[in-house]
C-alpha cells in the first residue's frame, strides 16, 4: 500500500494527473472517503492526465458521466445513491465495475464491495486500484491507495 499526504486540492488534482497519463486500459479505481474529501477533485486530475479538456463534475445525480477525447475513454460512477450491491446492478452498472472500460473510477465504491474483499473483485486481466481519503483537516487528506492484478 501506498501513502500520499496531500495538502491542497491542487496537490490532490496533480496526483490524479499523473495517474492519468499512465493507467493502462481496463482499470478500475475504486475510491472511498467522506463527502467533501476530494475524490471528484482527483477525478478531474485524471481527466486532464488522460488528455480530456472536458470539465468533470459530480456524476450524484447522474450516476455515470462518460469523458471522451483523451487516450482512453473515462467512465466516473458515483455510487452514492445506492445502498447496496443489489442496487448498483439494478441501476445496470454492474459491467462498469467487473469489466471496466477505459479507465473507469467509481466514487463510494463500499456500495458494491460492502464488507467484502476488494482484491477478489475483478478480473486477473485488469487492474484494480483501490484509493481510500481520509480528511486529517481543512486542507490535508491521506490518500491510501492499492492495487490488486496486473
Ligand atoms: N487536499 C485536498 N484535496 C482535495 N480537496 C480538498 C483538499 N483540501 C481541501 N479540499 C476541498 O475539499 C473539497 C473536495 O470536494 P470533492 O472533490 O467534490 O469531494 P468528494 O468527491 O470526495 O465529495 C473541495 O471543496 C476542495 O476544494
Ligand atoms: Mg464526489
Amino acid at each position: 500500500m501506498d501513502t500520499h499526504i496531500s495538502h491542497s486540492p491542487e496537490e490532490t488534482f496533480e496526483l490524479g494527473k499523473a495517474w492519468g497519463k499512465v493507467l493502462p486500459s481496463g482499470t478500475l479505481l475504486g475510491l472511498s472517503g467522506d463527502l467533501g474529501a476530494g475524490k471528484t477533485e482527483l477525478v478531474k486530475g485524471i481527466a486532464l492526465g488522460l488528455g480530456s479538456d472536458a470539465r468533470v463534475h459530480s456524476p450524484t445525480f447522474a450516476l455515470l458521466n462518460e469523458y471522451h477525447g483523451g487516450r482512453l475513454p473515462l467512465v466516473h460512477l458515483d455510487l452514492y445513491r445506492l445502498q447496496s450491491r443489489g442496487d448498483v446492478i439494478q441501476a445496470g452498472l454492474e459491467d462498469y465495475l467487473r469489466a471496466p472500460p477505459g479507465v473507469t473510477v467509481a466514487e463510494w465504491i463500499e456500495r458494491w464491495f460492502g464488507a467484502e474483499n476488494p482484491s477478489l473483485e475483478t478480473a486477473p486481466s485488469n487492474l484494480y486500484r483501490h484509493v481510500r481519503f481520509e480528511v486529517l483537516n481543512e486542507f490535508d487528506r491521506r490518500i491510501d491507495y492499492e492495487d490488486f492484478g496486473t
